[in-house]
């Protein structure tokens, strides 16, 4: 079989990794992908969101599969595109279609959704210029902080938590009124805070049964203590000591399975992963938000504990079979590392060279902004490279990935030493 995966970060080259592990799999492409995929497979210089490109590309190499792993052409609907086409339409695409992808696309849409289907997530009203008033009283009724979404994606920057009212009134009116975040906040979600511990569930679900895969935990902060800005993400652990068999238990009752219970019943096909961020209060799990794709750097540390060869998988999915299937599951611990450039998460430089992979034993090697040109690796993004060990806990991984984090070097490395800190 050939495939095409679409992204370019590390979440493709974990899953691009896996990929080519598969019997099945003749040749792999990734588009546009980064100097690490180019190891496992081809990389296309094509732009993800580029459709037609994407089209001639497929049918020229007889592609049999799309993987898609960002959110933005899944989102702009590449599923449907495939599916309107007669020369594309048998060509499985794993991703959802636009309609269901919208439960990433709009936060007022997957709060309606999780609302209609009895989901567990924070109470919440949207807002927008015809309603401005109406969203000032609102966020005057609640206490701080305060939750802020933008409605549409915003690049993982939509989401603003005010601590106190004056700061969450003057936020609310640049995101609607002054479009902060461009069209994405046209629309506000206003909600009410949780106050608990994160961590994030996943699925594949292939439009009428769906396996759970390992759950992770994500460091989003940029600094250590969780502090500083947002980031896409600076670590991953997986599995989470907190998220216990009772926890896990509960959000399959009350999450995973009323959410794929949901998607059928408002005839949203869903063929592909979701992603369910999750807050643990009191025991108990909240929505937090949903992705129509897995999360990057969780998938660096999910991936290497699925057993299961990931082509039958998609095949599964593709043939509606994944009721027949198990997910079988590595009980060791995975650890993964962000190493991030200077500046990140806001202005960074590009194009310094990277040395030491070579020296790097016992730990997996996922690039994410990584070039190559003329037989060099240089950074090409905010998020360069993930080290990822598996180990027979928390420890053991992570002393191993701290071991190799150090013999990878760029000018303006950073990372967080405190990944796994809070478990
Ligand atoms: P999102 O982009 O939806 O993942 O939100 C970004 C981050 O904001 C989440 O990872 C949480 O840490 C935080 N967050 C979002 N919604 C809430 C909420 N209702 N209560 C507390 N924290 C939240
Ligand atoms: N690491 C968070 C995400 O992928 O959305």
């Amino acid at each position: 079989m050939q495939i095409l995966l679409l992204g370019s970060g590390g979440r493709e080259h974990a899953l691009a990794w896996k990929i080519t592990q598969s019997p099945l799999l003749k040749k792999l492409f990734i588009a546009p992908g980064n100097a690490g995929t180019s190891s496992c497979g081809e990389n296309v210089a094509l732009n993800v969101n580029d459709f037609d490109g994407i089209r001639k590309f497929v049918l020229d190499k007889g592609i049999n599969m799309l993987v898609v792993g960002p959110e933005d052409p899944l989102v702009k609907g590449i599923h449907d595109f495939f599916l309107a086409d007669p020369l594309l339409n048998k060509i499985p695409v794993i991703g959802p279609l636009a309609k269901a992808a919208a439960l990433e696309g709009s936060k007022d849409f997957a709060k309606q959704f999780m609302i209609r289907h009895g989901i567990p997530t924070a109470a919440y009203k949207t807002f927008d210029a015809t309603n401005l008033e109406e969203g000032y009283a609102f966020i005057r009724s609640l206490k701080p902080p305060y939750v802020l979404k933008a409605d549409g994606l915003a690049a993982g920057k939509g989401v603003v938590i005010c601590p106190d009212e004056s700061s969450a009134l003057n936020e609310f009116t640049a995101m609607v009124k002054d479009s902060k975040f461009g069209q994405a906040s046209e629309k506000v979600v206003v909600e009410e805070f949780l106050s608990g511990i994160e961590c994030s569930a996943f699925v594949i679900s292939d439009g009428s049964s769906y396996l759970v895969l390992p759950e992770a935990k994500d460091y989003k902060k940029i600094g250590e203590g969780d502090t500083g800005p947002n980031t896409g993400g600076m670590g991953s652990v997986s599995p989470v000591p907190f998220a216990d068999r009772e926890f896990l238990r509960k959000v399959e009752d009350r999450v995973i399975r009323p959410t794929v219970a949901g998607l059928i019943k408002d005839g949203l096909d869903y063929t592909g992963f979701i992603f369910f961020g999750l807050m643990k209060v009191n025991g108990d799990p909240y929505v937090i938000e949903y992705n129509c794709r897995l999360g990057d750097p969780e998938t660096e540390s999910v991936v290497p504990r699925i057993k299961n060869d990931l082509v039958e998988l998609f095949t599964a999915v593709a043939e509606r079979k994944l009721g027949t299937m198990q997910i079988i599951t590595d009980p060791r611990t995975c650890a993964t590392v962000m190493l991030v450039s200077k500046g990140y998460p806001e202005a960074y430089e590009k194009g310094k060279s990277i040395h030491g992979e070579d020296k790097v034993d016992g730990s997996m090697v996922f690039h994410a902004g990584t070039s190559r040109k003329e037989g060099e690796v240089l950074t090409n993004g905010g998020r360069v490279i993930a080290v990822t060990s598996l180990g027979a806990n928390m420890e053991e991984a992570l002393t191993t990935t701290y071991r190799n984090v150090e013999k990878i070097q760029f000018e303006g490395k950073y990372f967080r030493r405190d990944i796994g800190f809070d478990l």
